[in-house]
C-alpha cells in the first residue's frame, strides 16, 4: 500500500543553517526504502507556531497519511515539539508512546528524556520523534510494522482488507 508522509524538522540550528539536517534527511530515506513516499518536508525553529502551522495544513487538508517529526521532544528550554502537537490531536495514541519509550532502553538509558507523544487529527497519525539521527532511525525501525495497519484503519477500509 501507498502512504504519503509529511516530515517536519525541528531544530534552530538547523533552521539558521548551522547544522545539515540529517534525521530529516535519514527518515526521508527510510521512508523511500519501504517503497511510501514523502509528499511534504518542512523545516522549522523550536517554537510552537510555526509546527502548528504546518501540522494543521498538512492534516487539515488530508494531505499525508503520517506525519514524522524530529527534534524538540527533550528538557532543553527550547523543546517544544510535544507541547506543540498536543491541542492539535484529536485521538491520543499513548499505547504508541509506552511502547516506544519501553524498546528505547534497548537503545539508550536515556529514552525516557524524550517527552515525545502521538496521535491522531483527521485521518492523519502524528507522531514525535527525537532529533537524534540515531534516535530518529531506531524509532522508525520500531513503529515501522504498525503503519500499514494504522493508516488502513485511519482511511476506513473494510475490515476484509485489513486482515481482522
Ligand atoms: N530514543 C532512542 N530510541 N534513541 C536515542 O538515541 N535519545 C534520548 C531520547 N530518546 C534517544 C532516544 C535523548 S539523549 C534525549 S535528550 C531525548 O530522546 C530527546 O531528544 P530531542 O531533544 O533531540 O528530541
Amino acid at each position: 500500500m501507498s502512504i504519503r508522509f509529511g516530515i517536519i524538522t525541528i531544530s534552530d540550528r538547523s533552521f539558521r543553517g548551522e547544522r545539515e539536517d540529517i534525521s530529516g534527511k535519514v527518515l526521508e530515506e527510510l521512508v523511500k526504502e519501504n517503497l511510501w513516499e514523502v509528499t511534504k518536508t518542512g523545516l522549522v525553529p523550536d517554537e510552537v507556531a510555526p509546527i502548528q502551522e504546518l501540522i494543521r495544513m498538512w492534516t487539515d487538508d488530508r494531505e499525508v497519511d503520517v506525519i514524522l517529526t524530529n527534534g524538540g521532544t527533550g528538557f532543553a528550554p527550547r523543546d517544544v515539539t510535544p507541547e506543540a502537537t498536543h491541542p492539535l490531536i484529536e485521538r491520543f495514541t499513548p499505547g504508541i508512546d509506552e511502547f516506544i519509550r519501553a524498546r528505547s532502553l534497548d537503545f539508550t538509558q536515556n529514552a525516557p528524556l524524550s517527552r515525545a507523544i502521538s496521535g491522531i487529527r483527521k485521518s492523519t497519525f502524528i507522531l514525535n520523534l527525537p532529533g537524534n539521527p540515531k534516535a530518529a532511525r531506531e524509532i522508525f525501525g520500531l513503529v515501522v510494522h504498525l503503519l500499514p495497519h494504522a493508516v488502513n484503519l485511519l482511511t476506513d477500509s473494510p475490515p476484509d482488507v485489513i486482515g481482522h
